[in-house]
């Protein structure tokens, strides 16, 4: 299953699901390539240092989202690709309609906290704020509304009385880190149905 990775971070999830595939543990997917929209972001090296092919495009006149024009040159890029999967990884840029209806809705997102609870930025440091007990981690299908789409499935992290926000942060990365591979996998061997389209 050809797959190519979104994203505009670090990159540590990016590196997780490459380790799963050089362990073996990655199912029938192969991550065929990794972009970003930010020209020095760790995703990129961390795709450089594990020899997948890597770009960087341009994000255009919007923060959030791409404009129309961008978005064609990104569609036009993923396309030659040929991907079956495309998994956005801290990709922070709201994808609509003609990116989505381009891949036939075979679109994920990892969000950092257990949907519909804390959609939108910063969700780790709000739950966290809030108050809450448990927080955690989605993989969702992308659909137009932000971190509205169903759910695939969660990891779940308890906060304790006396965690400091960096603690839950390395928490929730490290159950992000297990959750996105084994959805990958699942979806690549079937486990894990695709929606119809
Ligand atoms: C992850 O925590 C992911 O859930 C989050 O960005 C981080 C990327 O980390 N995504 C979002 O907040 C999307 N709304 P990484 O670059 O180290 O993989």
């Amino acid at each position: 299953m050809n797959t190519v990775i979104l994203g505009s971070g670090k990159g540590s999830n990016a590196e997780a699901v490459l380790r799963a595939q050089a362990g073996q543990l990655l199912g029938n997917a192969r991550i065929k390539a990794i972009l970003a929209d930010v020209h020095d972001a760790g995703i990129l090296r961390i795709a450089q240092e594990n020899g997948v092919e890597n770009h960087s495009l341009e994000g255009g006149s919007f923060k959030t989202k791409l404009d129309e024009r961008t978005e064609e040159i990104w569609i036009e890029k993923i396309r030659l690709l040929d991907p079956e999967l495309i998994v956005l990884a801290g990709f922070m840029r709201v994808l609509k309609s003609p990116f989505l209806d381009a891949f036939g809705g075979r679109v994920i997102n990892l969000h950092p906290s257990l949907l519909p609870s804390f959609k939108g930025l910063d969700a780790i440091n709000r739950a966290f704020e809030y108050g809450v007990g448990i927080t955690g981690c989605t993989v969702h299908w992308v659909n137009e509304e932000i971190d509205g789409g169903r759910i695939i499935a969660q990891s779940p992290v308890r906060i304790m009385t006396g965690d400091t926000l960096e603690m839950v942060e390395q928490k929730v990365h490290a159950v992000e880190h297990m959750l996105l591979p084994a959805v990958i996998r699942d979806l690549s061997t079937g486990a894990i149905p695709f929606p119809e389209t």
